[in-house]
């Protein structure tokens, strides 16, 4: 049975924990391929809230096995936390949780790291998330990295202590100063709580239970525009965000890959620093984020917002192969009398339809096409025949030009919110 993945097409906060959670009773097996709590995964269901970024989202199924893959960045802290929060929900990790001992593990030293690279930076900063994940994949390729494995072992804290010299002494050249004592308990605290858990040879795991004819999800974190290799460098996370993440993040084959859930907001949204072409700075663009809530789910911080960007989707349909899209929060876009989507960039003289190279620097005006808006509160709409024609010349219209169907059509947080329009 080939392994689905489901990933977000734009830069990242498409909604994927929701729709993990919606699928999950469809597989038995949610694997998370890369990031770490640098994501933060919003579930709402039955009245309740709650906020992943580590776990992968098929936690709060039944039966449902959840892996952390090898290509994921682990932070013990905000694991524990997320592990006490779940069992206030009585949800028991226990036997569900499984985690990779090839992933890597982010130590307090890693977060000062993050923070102190981005004020050197100035106002070049990132606009990270300052949860460790740069340089702990900077450690990882650059092979002293401390591994979930290695918490078995015997010499865990010579590595420990080895890495967290070499964080020191840049620390020191880069005249940061910090304070580590309270962290580091917590951090010993966690590795206890991690002693605990299962950990996995994942690939080999993954593989088995492949073979044994299970379903399995791989979830992605962030966006395919954060991607490392594809995304708008310098302004993107440290990871490969796209489908092929999924192969190294997991162990997975390549011709194991079945089918590719985009998902894509009805609009567009970022949070940090780079380019973002469609953005709005204006009243359109504060009514987005006050009418969908637009606010980091991880840090807080106000997200950007814009209009839809049909060449930046097409390039991140075509990296990833997506076969099947989901759109998001259409319900946000009700009352605007148009709706408008970028379907070229003018560049100088120039006008073009794909992402350029230069996408950080070069003077990007998006050039726009407008549609009818619609008027319908959708937060109700559980039918496609209940859609206001609007939306449905939307929808078509996108499917058309983006050459992929729209699946899956989600109008609000709850996983009650969710229109199955294909299978
Ligand atoms: P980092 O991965 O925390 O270093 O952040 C790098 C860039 O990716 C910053 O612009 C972040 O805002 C962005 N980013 C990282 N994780 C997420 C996410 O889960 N959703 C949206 N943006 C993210």
């Amino acid at each position: 049975m080939p392994v689905d993945v489901l990933l977000g097409l734009q830069w990242g906060d498409e909604g994927k924990g929701k729709i993990v959670d919606v699928f999950t009773p469809e597989y038995d097996v949610v694997a998370r391929f890369q990031g770490g709590p640098n994501a933060g995964h919003t579930l709402e269901f039955e009245g309740i809230k709650h906020v992943l970024h580590t776990i992968p989202s098929g936690v709060f199924r039944k039966n449902c096995i959840n892996i952390v893959g090898n290509g994921v960045v682990i932070d013990p802290i905000t694991l524990k936390k997320e592990i006490e929060s779940l069992q206030k929900l009585n949800v028991d990790i226990s036997s569900i949780l499984h985690i990779s001992r090839k992933a890597h593990i982010i130590i307090p030293t890693h977060r000062i790291l993050d923070a102190a690279s981005e004020a050197q930076k100035g106002k070049e900063k990132i606009g990270s998330t300052l949860r460790g994940i740069g340089p702990t994949y900077m450690d990882k390729t650059g092979r002293n990295g401390l591994r979930v494995g290695y918490i078995e072992d015997e010499d865990f804290m010579r590595r420990y202590d080895k890495l967290k010299s070499k964080h020191e002494e840049l620390l020191e050249q880069m005249n940061f100063e910090y304070s580590l004592d309270e962290e580091e308990k917590k951090f010993f605290e966690a590795i206890g709580l991690m002693r605990t858990l299962s950990f996995t040879d994942s690939e080999h795991m993954l593989n088995r239970l492949m073979k044994q004819g299970k379903k399995i999800l791989a979830e992605g974190a962030q966006g395919s525009l954060l991607d490392i290799d594809f995304g708008s460098y310098p302004f993107v996370t440290s990871s490969n965000t796209i489908s092929a993440g999924a192969c190294t993040g997991l162990g997975i084959a390549p011709g194991n890959i079945g089918r590719v859930f985009g998902i894509f907001k009805a609009y567009c949204t970022r949070v940090g620093s780079g380019p973002f072409p469609t953005e709005l700075n204006d009243d359109t663009g504060e009514q987005l984020r006050k009418a969908g809530n637009e606010f980091g789910a991880t840090t807080g911080r106000p997200r950007r917002c814009g209009w839809i960007d049909i060449p930046a989707l097409r390039y991140a349909i075509m990296i990833n192969g997506v076969t099947d899209l989901i759109m998001t929060k259409p319900d946000v876009l009700s009352g605007f009398d148009k709706i408008k989507v970028c379907t070229s960039y003018k560049i100088g003289s120039k006008t073009i339809d794909y992402m350029p190279f230069d996408f950080v620097n070069a003077p990007i005006e998006p050039v726009y096409e407008e549609l009818p808006g619609w008027k319908t509160d959708l937060t109700e709409v559980r039918e496609e025949s209940n859609f206001p024609a609007e939306l449905s010349n939307y929808i078509s219209y996108l499917e058309k030009t983006l050459e992929v169907p729209v699946s899956v059509v989600s109008v609000g947080p709850d996983r009650s919110q969710t229109i199955i329009r294909k299978k």
